[in-house]
């Protein structure tokens, strides 16, 4: 079992190593035979190296015929000049002549070749994962995790902070998404949930003075997946005593800041922008704004001014307590073409059309519109906006929150279309004050726009005492209560989201009552955790960092399964490891379950 160990990575030799002894180990990811001298590429997570066999070596040059992709191999040689230079490879100027060629392993026919450039279906990627792991690009994304992972350990020991690790089986208090469930064999018919979150322990941890609590923690939720969501994923997860919400910024700022130094060499500039929740929708149609956007594409509502038109389409959303707005696109060629593509698009969010008006560079305007609009009203919009000749307005009209969110995507769509996204740069803010409570339209009800345990404004503590009496009748004042409630936005995303707490508890009850949470309920659900506020919470608040989007973003990927070793797919099955699978009917009977069908 002996072999020749390395002396340096294959990642590593320079020129100023010629001359010297050395020896690689790693994978054969090229063989090419030029007869009479065979050149071998030798790879490993730091790198690839050429090793030349020369034919004069009987012997050696017999094993590396031998060899096949993916056999691993341990090569000792001489480093020398190579002569013709290969300046793709940061080893591209050098070569080791081999005088020894040990094979360590061999490999099977890989089901996909190795290669930067990868050709194979993400399928069998992950199917495949430990091959998909050997190309340097996944490998290294995995390299820079680990080093945020350090980055961040560190800091929050600096910042005083205590890692306390919180159970990973748990009782079920479902938080947004669905649990998965485990099911107990000694506790027939009971069930324990894996965490979506550390949250009711960290707030506890609270109660017992443990006044700064931090943990990189798994949280699992069985929800809908997209790129940047899996159902099991990381949280940097941290939680404060006798703190408000700018106590809370300043530390999660820190260890961002630390992260962008220690990671790309970026000063980000403290404070980080607070923009209202209120103030991201009203511009930018969305409480997650990416503010990269050349030429911002603001919203701008026009309701106002359009009011006396007599436009059917306005008259009506307005008339409907609807809004009419729009944003501006300038200096870009917008087709019929593109227009008719645009308005595809907005008719895909569900409405009936899109308005322009585009104002040509030879001072006329098109637009389909402008027949409906009196002059004062047409100059009015074109000074909204202040539009110049080049400039393309596009205008949608309807229920406000939809108007929005719509202009908030077609932004989207116009930055991505007309390449407006400046992707140089990181753009974070905080976006906070968000509403307490929401209105769920399929439940007809009101439910907790972040969780039940986040503090309502002070001014608003009023209305909450008000509304919570009868919910029903009191959609509008609830939903109007403001929250210590904060995410964290970078580029259009969320990276992190938290709050300031309820400690108090006749505040509780009051959002409980709201919540529809019955007594019984509440001590169901959540009785450890209220039971744990009577004796003696101190006000305190937190927020979880979505490590793996952070490591995404620091990748220039949107797809955190990149960045994850073995992610699963988006249906939320491991290909690799096939799972879920089913299990024993032993297995089964032991915890009592019985499958329908
Ligand atoms: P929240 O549910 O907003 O808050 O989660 C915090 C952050 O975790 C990340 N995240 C995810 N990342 C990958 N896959 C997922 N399925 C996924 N779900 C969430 C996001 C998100 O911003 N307990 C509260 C925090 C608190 O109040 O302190 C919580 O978990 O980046």
């Amino acid at each position: 079992m002996k072999f020749t160990k390395r002396t340096n990575t294959c990642g590593e030799l320079r020129l100023s190593d010629t001359g010297k002894s050395v020896v690689l180990n790693g994978w054969v990811s090229q063989v090419r035979d030029l007869g009479g001298v065979i050149f071998l590429n030798i790879r490993d997570r730091f790198g690839i190296t050429q090793v030349t066999v020369n034919s004069e070596y009987k012997e050696i040059y017999k094993i590396a015929n031998s060899l096949g992709l993916e056999y691993v191999i341990s090569a000792s040689g001489k480093v020398q000049q190579r002569t013709s230079v290969n300046p793709n490879m940061p080893t591209g100027e050098i070569e080791v002549l081999a005088e020894n060629i040990e094979v360590l392993n061999t490999s099977e026919v890989t089901p996909f070749v190795v290669e930067e450039d990868i050709k194979a279906s993400e399928e069998l990627r992950f199917k495949y994962r430990y091959l998909d792991l050997r190309r340097k690009k996944i490998a290294e994304n995995l390299v820079l995790r680990s080093k945020v992972y350090n980055i961040v350990h560190k800091y929050f020991e600096r910042e005083n902070f205590v890692e306390v690790e919180t159970p990973i089986l748990m009782k079920s208090t479902p938080e947004g998404a669905r649990d998965y469930l485990v099911p107990s064999r000694v506790h027939k018919g009971k069930f324990y949930a894996l965490p979506q979150s550390p949250q009711t322990y960290k707030q506890i941890l609270m109660v017992s003075g443990i006044d700064k609590y931090v943990q990189i923690c798994k949280c699992f939720r069985d929800e809908d997946l997209r790129a940047d969501r899996q159902p099991e994923f990381t949280q940097i997860d941290l939680e404060m005593s006798f703190v408000d919400e700018r106590d809370v910024f300043n530390v999660v700022e820190g260890v961002i800041c630390d992260i962008w130094k220690n990671i790309k060499g970026v000063e980000l500039k403290q404070p980080f922008r607070i923009m209202s929740y209120d103030e991201a929708l009203a511009i930018y149609g969305t409480d997650k704004p990416d503010l990269r956007i050349k030429g911002e594409l603001k919203i701008i509502n026009i309701t106002e001014t359009v009011r006396k038109s007599e436009f059917k389409i306005f008259s009506d959303a307005i008339t409907a307590k609807g809004i009419v707005a729009g944003i501006k696109l300038s200096g870009q060629e917008v087709t019929r073409k593109i227009i008719d593509g645009l308005t595809n698009y907005v008719k895909s969010l569900k409405f009936g059309g899109l308005g322009y008006i585009k104002y040509n560079s030879d001072g006329t305007v098109s637009s389909p519109m402008l027949k409906f609009l009196n002059e004062d009203i047409q100059s009015g919009i074109k000074n909204e906006f202040s539009a110049e000749a080049g400039d393309v307005l596009f205008i949608l009209s309807g229920e406000k929150k939809k108007v929005l969110n719509g202009l908030g995507n077609l932004r989207l769509k116009l930055a991505e279309q007309f390449n407006l996204v400046d992707e140089t740069k990181d753009e974070l803010l905080w976006v906070n004050d968000f509403p307490l409570f929401g209105y769920d339209d399929d439940s007809k009800s009101v439910v907790a726009e972040h969780h039940a345990f986040t503090m309502p404004h002070e001014a608003d503590l009023t209305k909450l005492a008000d509304g919570c009496k009868d919910p029903a009748a009191n959609i509008e004042l609830l939903t109007s209560i403001r929250a210590n409630c904060y995410d964290m936005v970078c580029n259009g995303s969320e990276f992190g989201s938290g709050s300031i707490r309820i400690h108090r508890g006749d505040i509780q009850s009051q959002v409980f009552s709201v919540l529809k949470l019955s007594k019984v309920e509440q001590e169901e659900k959540f009785g450890f955790l209220l039971g744990a506020f009577k004796y003696g919470a101190p006000p305190h608040g937190g927020f979880a960092l979505g490590f793996d989007r952070i490591i995404a973003t620091l990748c220039g990927t949107k797809d955190i399964r990149e960045t994850i070793a073995f992610p699963k797919t988006t249906s939320a099955v491991g290909l690799m490891d096939n799972s879920p699978s089913p299990v024993d009917d032993k297995q089964l009977k032991d915890l009592g379950i019985s499958l329908n069908g």
